[in-house]
């Protein structure tokens, strides 16, 4: 089991729920996606879920403290568990949240090993996007693509047995928000973690499994692939 702690970055639909469950497999530590945490809340009604269900319908942020909140709750969690390795799945996504991150690791001595961005480009991520479908089920969560990654009976999770669905905010309005959020608020994130060093291109356009054997090498190796030029 690794103790390390792994950012996977990208856009919306690069990949990394993917990617992130592929290489939690392999290090047999815990994949922390606030997606899916922010989705279970809301199947489930508590008061964050009611409350960040407009946001995430509509493809925009929840805001900061919200999302820090529930993510520092899932890495208790783990801890308590002895888990000190993990890897985040779509957090931080603001500065304000890369920089609450870094605080509360620094006070306990730790740090994040690499931060690995999936560079996918734009009319890959649209294509990924409309044939995505999901399991509803917030206890499964599991995710197939009817061309990429399909599920063995059509429409139907292969774990749990529900009818898959698309996601609510996978509608082509909605994608588009998110992605402008995404060049916003996320984007500037690659230089913050270029700055300190921990960050790794690794291209995202690939097969699931060309893409996943260079995100494992990546966390195993910690050599750091530069931007491609461009
Ligand atoms: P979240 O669930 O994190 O959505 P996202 O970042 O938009 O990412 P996705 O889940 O859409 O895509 P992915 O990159 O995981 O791709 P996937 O592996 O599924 O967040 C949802 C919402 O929650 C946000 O909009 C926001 O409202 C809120 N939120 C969450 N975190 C927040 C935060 N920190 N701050 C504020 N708000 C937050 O792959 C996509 C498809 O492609 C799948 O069908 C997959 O099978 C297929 N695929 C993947 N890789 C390949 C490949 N190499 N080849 C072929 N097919 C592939």
């Amino acid at each position: 089991m690794s103790d390390k702690r792994y950012v996977l970055l990208g856009p919306p639909g690069a990949g990394k729920g993917t990617q992130a469950e592929k290489l939690c497999g392999e290090l047999k530590i815990p994949h922390l996606a606030t997606g899916d945490l922010l989705r279970a809340a809301v199947a489930n009604q508590t008061p964050v879920g009611l409350e960040v269900k407009p946001f995430m319908e509509s493809g925009r942020l929840v805001p900061d403290e919200v999302v820090i909140n529930v993510l520092m709750e899932a890495i208790e969690t783990a801890k308590k568990k002895k888990l000190s390795g993990y890897v985040l799945d779509g957090f931080p996504r603001t500065f304000r949240q890369a920089e609450a991150l870094e605080k509360v690791l620094k006070k306990r001595k730790e740090k994040i090993d690499l931060v690995i961005l999936i560079d996918t480009p734009d009319e890959v991520i649209q294509e990924r996007l409309s044939t995505r479908r999901s399991c509803p089920d917030p206890l499964c969560g599991a995710v197939y693509n009817i061309k990429s990654k399909p599920p063995k009976k059509a429409n139907v999770c292969d774990l749990c047995g529900k009818q898959l669905v698309i996601r609510s905010d996978d509608q082509p309005e909605t994608i588009r928000v998110r992605q402008k959020q995404y060049w916003h608020d996320t984007a500037p994130l690659v230089d913050f973690y270029e700055r300190r060093g921990n960050l790794c291109h690794v291209p995202g356009d690939g097969s699931l499994e060309e893409v996943a054997e260079l995100i494992l090498q990546a966390a195993q190796t910690g050599i750091r692939r530069k931007a491609p030029r461009k």
